[in-house]
């Protein structure tokens, strides 16, 4: 169902390679709100992915830029907002990614220039991003600016190697670049936590479909899944969330509040009574 939550707005959305990802649904679910946007991400991405698609259905124009470049994002930032006739309202930072992870090195065997494009990609470009539309003044007033995080960032999660450093420094920007947008230009700046998603860098962390299902028996309300995670954003691009800034908000089911379920207590229960569990120990 639409409300017209974000009529008149008009943003720039980072992240979109297919129909999983996450900036997709959102693309999808501001269009159906009312908002007009840009559509961006890496030369490669476009080339691989299915981003003019989404474009022509949702009437945007796609821009190339690697969001570890400044001088993509001053070129991305200024085009934008030549098409549009001025500021922006919304900006969704939906990037992730790691070498490490995907070549299997594990936390304790990093290779070092691995780690720093961990960085620079899931982390470093947001604060890129913040700096360049400050410069820019490219946000409007109230304007609002999402980043998405994952629960790594404050808990240990098995295989989640050096993106859970990044996504701690990500909302670590949130807070500290959301205080001087704030207060200077009333722009806000929020994380959001979301459930495990079989998206293409979901699918990146090694024993995800694991990893889903323990969280599904964690939350009370289940995972949280990309379609719902968009519904979440457009709620923060809209004129309904203008006192919500420098927060990480957790869109996960409840998983962050929980310590033990009564759906996973059994499973556990049941795999250390199995017969093959006890001739393992
Ligand atoms: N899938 C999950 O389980 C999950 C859970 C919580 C948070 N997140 C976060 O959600 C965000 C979106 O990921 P997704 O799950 O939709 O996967 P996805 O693979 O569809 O999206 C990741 C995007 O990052 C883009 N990207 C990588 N390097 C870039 C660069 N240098 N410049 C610009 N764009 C670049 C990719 O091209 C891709 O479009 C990421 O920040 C991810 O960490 C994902």
């Amino acid at each position: 169902m639409a409300y017209n939550l974000l009529k008149g707005k008009t943003g720039i959305i980072f992240g979109a390679l297919n129909n999983q990802s996450i900036a997709w649904k959102v693309a999808e679910r501001a269009y159906e709100e009312g908002a007009r946007f840009v559509l961006t991400n890496t030369p490669i991405a476009l080339r691989f992915g299915e981003l003019n698609e989404l474009a022509e259905r949702t009437g945007s124009i796609v821009i190339p830029a690697d969001a570890t470049s400044v001088k993509d994002l001053e070129m991305l930032i200024s085009k934008s907002m030549e098409y549009f006739g001025g500021k922006i309202d919304f900006i969704l930072h939906s990037i992730g990614m790691s070498l490490n992870v995907r070549k299997g090195r594990n936390y304790d065997d990093v290779d070092y220039d691995y780690l720093v494009k961990t960085y620079d990609i899931s982390a470093l470009s947001f604060h890129k991003l913040l700096q360049t539309a400050k410069k820019m003044d490219a946000i409007n007033e109230w304007g609002s600016v999402v980043a998405l995080s994952y629960i790594a960032a404050q808990r240990t999660l098995f295989r989640y190697n050096d993106m859970a450093d990044a996504k701690a420094a990500l909302e670590s920007i949130a807070r500290s670049f959301g205080y001087i947008y704030g207060r200077e230009k009333r722009v806000r700046i929020n994380t959001i936590s979301q459930s495990p998603t079989l998206t293409t860098a979901g699918s990146g962390v090694k024993g995800i479909d694991d990893l889903l299902d323990y969280s599904e028996r964690m939350s009370p309300l289940g995972n949280a899944s990309a379609d719902e995670c968009a519904d979440y954003c457009v709620t923060l691009f809209s004129d309904l969330t203008r006192k919500v800034t420098m927060q990480n908000l957790y869109h996960d089911g409840g998983f962050s509040s929980m310590g033990m379920s009564e759906r996973a207590m059994h499973t556990y229960s049941r795999s250390l009574n199995c017969d093959e569990c006890r001739d393992q120990e």
